[in-house]
């Protein structure tokens, strides 16, 4: 059964920008989420505080947090890999933060530098500390079908993490297929592996479109019962550490397939179109989304 209603994180002031080789000016992220918190969403991913040495291109992220125009109803978040990203965040004034851990060992290594387990001690104290500060706690599991560095990943292990950071006290944990490998049946597979450890309604699915799967993939995991889905304006996205790793899903496309379902997600699909423009232009690209080529005036 499909969900009447879904909740859309837009992730692409943080995991779209995140992967951007030139200097993208503070003032045009901030002209990105003030437009996309015109749109209609409840979460937008605003940055991340991360070392600035692994992802420069966040490195203004307290600047953006301070810039933008808050929205009634947005919740702005932002990732915290360590205590020193809760620091940061807390001091920004995000309403939520995000941990982020992978399925594979590999690529946890490449991308927090650390063992799956490592990054469990490390998150506990930021589960800690933002709970103090009522500040709710999202969760990633990265590489939840495949991984760049590992292979193909056992949903058995997808599960485990996931539940671990559930027990740990994060509200929703975002299942990520990082690299975009995945196809339908194979996500149904694993997100009943791991709604048998974590309840569904508190998953969300987080595609990237690298084999052009992802809208698949999200149909797929809409059929299992998740309600949450994670995309980007304009397709933007990647991860620096995990090569091959393109946009995420173009969140007008989502938008556009959930319509057409007679799904709600209570965006509306121009301004987020036109998000997507202003932000495509500003980087000097197409933008990655089809229904947004579809849709322009001279198409
Ligand atoms: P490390 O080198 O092991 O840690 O990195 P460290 O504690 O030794 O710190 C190294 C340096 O960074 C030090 O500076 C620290 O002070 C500084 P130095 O003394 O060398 O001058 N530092 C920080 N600076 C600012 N903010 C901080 C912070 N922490 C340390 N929070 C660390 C460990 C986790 C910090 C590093 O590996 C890191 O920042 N990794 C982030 C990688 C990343 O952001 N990847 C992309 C996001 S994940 C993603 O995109 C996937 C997702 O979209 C889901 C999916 O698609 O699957 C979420
Ligand atoms: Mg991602």
């Amino acid at each position: 059964m499909l969900p009447e209603r879904v909740n859309i994180i837009e992730v692409g002031p943080r995991d779209g920008l995140q992967n951007e080789a030139g200097t993208i000016a503070l003032a045009d992220k901030v002209e990105l989420i003030n437009r996309l918190s015109k749109a209609g969403y409840s979460h937008i991913e605003a940055g991340s505080f991360v070392s600035p040495k692994w992802v420069p291109q966040m490195a203004d992220s307290g600047e953006v947090f301070n810039s933008i125009k808050r929205a009634a109803g947005v919740t702005y978040s932002a990732l915290t890999p360590n205590e020193r990203g809760l620091d940061a965040a807390l001091e920004a004034g995000a309403d939520c933060v995000a941990v982020f851990a992978a399925a594979s060992e590999g690529f946890s290594q490449k991308n927090i530098n650390c063992s799956i387990e490592q990054s469990i001690e490390r998150f506990t104290p930021v589960l800690q500390r933002a709970q103090a500060a009522k500040v709710p706690v999202r969760a990633y599991v990265s590489c939840v079908i495949g991984c760049p560095y590992d292979g193909a990943i056992d949903s058995a292990q997808v599960a485990s993490v996931a539940s671990r950071l559930q027990q740990l006290g994060c509200y929703e944990i975002s299942l990520g297929d990082t690299i975009g490998v995945g196809t339908p049946e194979r996500v149904k597979e694993m997100v009943n592996a791991v709604s048998q450890q974590v309840p569904v309604q508190q998953l969300a699915i987080h595609c990237h479109d690298t084999y052009g799967q992802a809208l698949a993939n999200i149909y797929a995991a809409l059929q299992c019962g998740i309600a949450t889905v994670d995309s980007s304006v304009a397709g933007l996205g990647g991860c620096p550490y995990a090569q091959g790793a393109s946009g995420n899903v173009a969140t007008e496309d989502v938008v556009y397939m959930l319509q057409g379902m007679g799904i709600d997600c209570g965006l509306d699909l121009q301004q987020v179109i036109d998000a997507g423009n202003f932000i495509s232009q500003r980087l000097g690209r197409r933008n990655g989304s089809k229904v947004a080529a579809a849709m322009a005036p001279n198409s």
